[in-house]
């Protein structure tokens, strides 16, 4: 067992038996690389996982539900979001706000976004206006959006130590609540949320993404988080 996943029980644990457990269902829309990690992460903190999968009977949907565990299961993804209180965007980009427009009514849960959406040819350049999170956010205006995990790959999402050091998770989003339970669940796994203000901050967050791939095609590939300034 890795390290990482002994603090998560051992925390999900202490939680539980403290009283303060505050398990949620969280819907994680698609089965790729982000909902792979965030799910099995989510699930040892003691919150119900449902998959929103085009093909939940698939082998590899119904894999990573036995290795969720926790009561774990898959749906399709408008039948996911029903009873979750959180909602998890895990899917491309460029459809994430077709996909949110797509899942029905989501007024009162918190729709957590991790998608970037950018062009790569040419210039690298973000494929929107404004951003994801803002338009997620036009497209189910009774929610709350909060942007999280799009700066990280979905390996330090898993193992935030490989990174060599403290990965923060900006956060952005209207809701200060809905930001402080996405910020609980993101110190859960080992990770360092950091509120940056309202969701039109998103065009920012999302954009740090068009700097690293501009870096990669100088061959000079880097990780970037914000580090907080150590007090003196
Ligand atoms: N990969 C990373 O390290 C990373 C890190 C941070 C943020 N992100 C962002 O997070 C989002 C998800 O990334 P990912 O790497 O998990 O993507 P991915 O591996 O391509 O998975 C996306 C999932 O979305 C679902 N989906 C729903 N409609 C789809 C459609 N029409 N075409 C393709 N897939 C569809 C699929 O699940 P079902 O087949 O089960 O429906 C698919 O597995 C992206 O916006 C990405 O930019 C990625």
């Amino acid at each position: 067992m890795k390290n990482r996943q002994l603090v998560n029980i051992i925390f999900a644990l202490l939680m539980t038996l403290s009283g303060i457990a505050n398990a949620d269902r969280i819907a994680i829309i698609g089965t790729g690389d982000v909902g792979a990690a965030l799910g099995p992460e989510f699930a040892a903190l003691g919150h119900e996982i449902i998959y929103g999968s085009r093909d939940p009977e698939r082998d590899s949907v119904q894999a990573l539900v036995n290795k969720t565990g926790n009561n774990a299961s898959a749906a399709m993804p408008t039948e996911s979001v029903v009873n979750a209180d959180i909602v998890v965007l895990a899917v491309p980009g460029r459809l994430a706000e077709s996909i949110t427009a797509e899942l029905g009514d989501l007024s009162g849960k918190i729709i957590i976004d991790p998608t970037n959406n950018y062009i790569r040819d040419g210039v690298p350049r973000l494929a929107t206006d404004t951003s994801n999170g803002e338009a997620i956010q036009a497209a189910a205006p009774g929610a709350h959006v909060v942007k999280a995990f799009n700066t990280l790959s979905w390996r330090q999402m898993v193992d935030p130590g490989s990174s060599g050091g403290p990965v923060s998770i900006p956060l952005v989003g209207n809701n200060a609540e809905a930001k402080e339970k996405v910020a609980e669940i993101v110190s859960g796994m080992g990770l360092e949320p950091m509120d940056l203000g309202p969701i039109q901050n998103a065009r920012h967050v999302e954009g740090m993404l068009v700097l690293w791939i501009q870096a990669r095609i100088n061959g000079e590939p880097f990780d970037y988080h914000l580090r907080k300034t150590p007090t003196r």
